[in-house]
């Protein structure tokens, strides 16, 4: 059963790549050879069309996310595949805040959707966890919260400098990205949700998340859904995940505990995300950044994009070759072809063979 909710299951597809900064322009291209090599046999004509929005085109050219890219890409597109971006020549980070936040609230992406699956024993911290214990699924609101960018200075550069950020929460926001973790359990028969909040001690937004959590959990029976702090969630997820198949939560929350659960699973370097708009365009990355420590020297790992590249697949609607990409990572894992972040000697254009290969092979 495909993880994402599919655009249109359509017979071709167009891509939008933006690989953006540092190991974003590493990782995206083997991603990219992946989708090719397991679509190739099905014969799905696909078009991919590259922007080179990042850094470089910001220093160049003072230009981050260009006039009328959002309608472009919501109207000639059908996903995105994104890299990374981050520079240590942009302090401010300004490109990188007008394009990724830019793209998650203009095309109203309003799921961040972070599958983390253990696909193989060795990579987990905890002791005595089975693949089968690590397999749950974070919601993340992706289009409010702390992250909205409401907020200011007041008396700044003085020694009484105040500063205030705002937690904007909409009713019409909390609720669609409940519904939707409700709906995925439902229809995915997992029974056991987790919603999580600070409603003890933000007791506004809190307050409004409780409320719509108990309308709509009603309207969902069959799911055993329950609520924790946020605090209680991080000690128990670590305690135990395998008592967890769907967590839904806030925009700073969800960004935390999904970087959590993702290390639970191998760490950054396999975990994957999808931010969605069901039934629109939607732009899929891996949850690493641009690791500008390790950019160029031709050992970034790109599971992570690749994973990232299967959420796109099923997005498509083409699940055959969204469960054969996963699969190329698995064997990968299992024949230990993996860089140096998860102990092994190859590069990335090695482990691209071995993925490709995989893919020609099997699909
Ligand atoms: N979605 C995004 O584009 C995104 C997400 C997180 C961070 N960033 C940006 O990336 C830059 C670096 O941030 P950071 O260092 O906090 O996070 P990071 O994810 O780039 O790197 C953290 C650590 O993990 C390692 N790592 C990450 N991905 C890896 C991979 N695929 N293969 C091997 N090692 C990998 C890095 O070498 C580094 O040691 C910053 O500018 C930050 O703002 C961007």
């Amino acid at each position: 059963m495909p993880a994402i909710p599919q655009r249109n299951g359509g017979p071709s597809a167009r891509i939008a790549v933006i690989p953006g900064d540092g190991i974003g322009k590493e990782v995206t291209p083997v991603a990219v050879k992946c989708i090719q090599a397991a679509a190739a046999k099905r014969h799905r004509p696909l078009e991919f069309v590259n922007f080179d929005w990042g850094a470089d085109k910001f220093l160049r050219e003072n230009i981050t996310l260009p006039a009328g890219a959002v309608e472009m890409l919501r109207d000639e597109f059908d996903a995105i595949l994104f890299g990374a971006l981050g520079d240590p020549r942009v302090s401010s980070n300004q490109h990188a805040a007008d394009i990724l936040l830019g793209l998650r609230f203009k095309l109203d992406l309003f799921v961040n959707a972070r599958p983390t699956e253990l696909l193989h024993a060795r990579y987990t911290p905890l002791r005595d966890v089975t693949c089968s214990d690590i397999r749950l699924m974070v919601f993340r609101e992706n289009t409010e919260g702390l992250y909205v960018g409401v907020g200011g200075f007041y008396k700044k550069d003085t020694p009484d400098e105040i500063a205030v950020e705002e937690d904007v929460n909409s009713r019409k926001g909390v609720e669609r990205i409940i519904r939707h973790a409700f709906e995925y359990a439902r229809t995915h028969k997992l029974k056991r949700l987790c919603m999580s909040d600070k409603s003890n001690a933000m007791t506004h937004a809190g307050n409004l998340w409780q409320r719509v959590f108990k309308a709509v959990r009603a309207e969902y029976p069959e799911v055993d859904s329950r609520h924790l702090f946020i605090d209680t969630l991080a000690m128990e997820l670590a305690r135990d995940p395998g008592q967890f198949d769907v967590i839904v939560t806030n925009n700073l929350f969800g960004d935390i505990i999904s970087d959590l659960a993702a290390q639970l699973a191998g760490g950054l370097g396999l975990a994957p995300s999808a931010n969605i708009h069901p039934g629109r365009t939607s732009l899929f990355e891996p949850v690493h950044g641009s690791a500008p420590n390790i950019a160029g020297k031709g050992i970034a790992n790109p599971f992570g994009a690749v994973l990232t590249s299967g959420l796109l697949m099923e997005f498509l609607g083409w699940n055959d070759e969204a469960h054969a990409l996963k699969q190329s990572v698995k064997s990968a894992l299992n024949d230990n072809i993996t860089t140096p972040d998860l102990g092994g000697s190859q590069s990335t254009a090695e482990v691209s063979d071995y993925l490709t290969n995989y893919l020609s092979k099997h699909m």
